[in-house]
Formats: structure tokens, C-alpha cells, sequence
């Protein structure tokens, strides 16, 4: 298969990818045919997959005008992924336009769209950078001059964790994140969970050990456990269309489920 002119090169063609595989099940136009053959075999198992997916984009707006609302003006998104519709910075600068972004991913494809819509805003940034490495990220978000630690930030892990092995310690890996963040910061995270699931989304999981980016779902006191040292607001951390539906496509009756939990914690 020939490299699209979009495609980073050196980009290995061959092997699927979250991120790209994230933007073809939200409907977008930057993914290789080895990311839709892996989306068909997901979908042949678990049908729902991608409204599952447009549920947790769904919450990332919510979440980002919830902080927006708390008087968050600063927002570290890791696993930022490829820029699609109601991307953080727009969210957030439609609110309040002073908002400024630093996005961080790890995938080449990721970076390459993000810096192209993000040339000419002052206000946002791009990084790659993996999460694994959570000082530098601390680090080099700050060297952005976009954020500053000393006032309230948003931190974003939005179906990210879950591609962190127990091995790489994302508990701690987490905290690393939010033990500089001062008083009034926030953490938003969904995180998929094997508990209370059906059969085939625990099949699904197990179908992406064989990707080079496998899921590894967690239970809800093992994700409630990253929000240590800040309160989770209402509802706490629920399946993700339960928190704080705004439409009626967040929500359905009854409620749909979602393999994921969201949740939002406030520092101090
Ligand atoms: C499913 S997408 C989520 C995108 C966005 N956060 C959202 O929820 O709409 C997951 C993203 O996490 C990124 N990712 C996975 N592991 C990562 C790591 N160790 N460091 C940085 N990014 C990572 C992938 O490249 C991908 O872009």
C-alpha cells in the first residue's frame, strides 16, 4: 500500500494504531485499510463499538465545558489523539477564548494533524510525547509557556489509560501528573472496565492483546484509585454516558452502556 500524502513518513503501514482506529469509528478520514480490517473484526464482535466511542467523545465536550464552567482556563490533554470534531481547544476557547491547550500523543499521525489545525493559535500546542514519561511531560507542557502550575489546570486522560500496562504503573504514573497540580485543578479520565460487561466486549479485549496497542480494562475501584488526593464530583465515577448527560443522544432510556467509566475529580 503507498504512504497517503497526509501520512508521516516512515510510518509503518502495517501495523493498526489506536488513534487512527479511533478517528475511522468516529467517522474520519485518516486511517490505513489495516485499521478498518481490525475495526471490521471489533465490529463482527461487538456491534456497539462505535457508538461506544462517539459516547466517550461525547464526554470529553461535557467534561471540558464543565471545567470551563469551574474557571479552568488551562487544559494538558495526554492522548489527545487525531483532531477531529469538538476538539478541546475549540470547546474550551468557545467558552472562554483566553483558554489555552497543550495536546500530547504519542502517535506520529496524531501530531502531524494537530500541529496543521493548530498553526496560527497562539493559544494551543502539540507535543509528542508518551504518557509513560510523565515528568517530561511536566516538564515541556510548562516549557510551552501555555501552562503554568501555578494556577488551576484541566488534565485530560481520556481513554488512555487503558493502553498503560500494570507494568508501566499508571497509578503512578497518574499521580506523577497530578501531585503538582495546585489547588482547584482538575482530573477527567474514562477508562474502560471488564466489570459488569457481557461476554463479547470481554472477547473484544481479548482480540486487541493481538494489536500492537492492547486494552487492558480495569475494575472500578482500580480507576476510582487514580482520583486519590481529590473529590469526585457528581455523579462520581459512573459508566460514561450517566455523567451529566446534556442530550438526548447522550443519554438514551435505558441509559446505553458504554464498556467505560468517566469520572472527574477536583484538587483541594
Ligand atoms: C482512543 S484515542 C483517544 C483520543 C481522545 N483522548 C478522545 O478520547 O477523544 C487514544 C489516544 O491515546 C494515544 N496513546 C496511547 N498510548 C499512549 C501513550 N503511552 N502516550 C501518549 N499517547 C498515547 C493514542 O495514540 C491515541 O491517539
Amino acid at each position: 500500500m503507498d504512504r497517503p500524502g497526509w501520512a508521516p513518513e516512515g510510518i509503518d503501514l502495517t501495523r493498526p494504531s489506536s488513534a487512527r482506529l479511533y478517528d475511522y469509528f468516529l467517522g474520519g478520514a485518516h486511517n490505513f485499510a489495516v485499521d478498518r480490517e481490525l475495526a471490521r473484526q471489533i465490529v463482527a464482535i461487538t456491534p456497539s463499538v462505535g457508538e461506544a466511542m462517539r459516547a466517550n467523545r461525547s464526554f470529553l465536550r461535557r467534561a471540558v465545558r464543565y471545567l470551563a464552567g469551574q474557571g479552568i482556563r488551562q487544559f494538558l490533554d495526554i492522548g489527545s489523539g487525531i483532531p477531529t470534531v469538538g476538539n478541546v481547544h475549540e470547546v474550551a476557547q468557545q467558552d472562554a477564548p483566553d483558554s489555552r491547550v497543550v495536546y500530547v500523543d504519542r502517535d506520529p499521525v496524531a501530531v502531524a494533524h494537530s500541529r496543521a489545525i493548530l498553526q496560527g493559535n497562539e493559544r494551543a500546542a502539540v507535543l509528542q510525547l508518551d504518557l509513560r514519561e510523565p515528568e517530561r511531560i511536566v516538564t515541556e507542557a510548562q516549557q510551552t509557556g501555555l501552562i503554568d502550575f501555578t494556577e488551576p489546570v484541566g488534565l485530560l486522560l481520556i481513554t488512555v489509560l487503558h493502553f498503560i500496562s500494570d507494568a508501566d504503573d499508571p497509578a503512578g504514573i497518574v499521580a506523577c501528573l497530578r501531585d503538582p497540580l495546585p489547588a482547584r485543578s482538575h482530573l477527567a479520565v474514562t477508562h474502560v472496565t471488564y466489570e459488569n460487561q457481557p461476554p463479547e466486549i470481554l472477547q473484544a479485549y481479548e482480540l486487541s492483546k493481538h494489536t500492537p496497542e492492547p486494552i487492558i480494562p480495569r475494575s472500578h475501584a482500580e480507576i476510582a484509585a487514580y482520583f486519590d488526593g481529590s473529590t469526585l464530583v457528581e455523579p462520581g465515577l459512573v459508566d460514561i454516558p450517566l455523567w451529566r448527560p446534556d442530550t438526548p443522544d447522550d443519554l438514551d432510556e435505558p441509559p446505553r452502556r458504554s464498556n467505560a467509566l468517566a469520572g472527574i475529580g477536583r484538587k483541594g
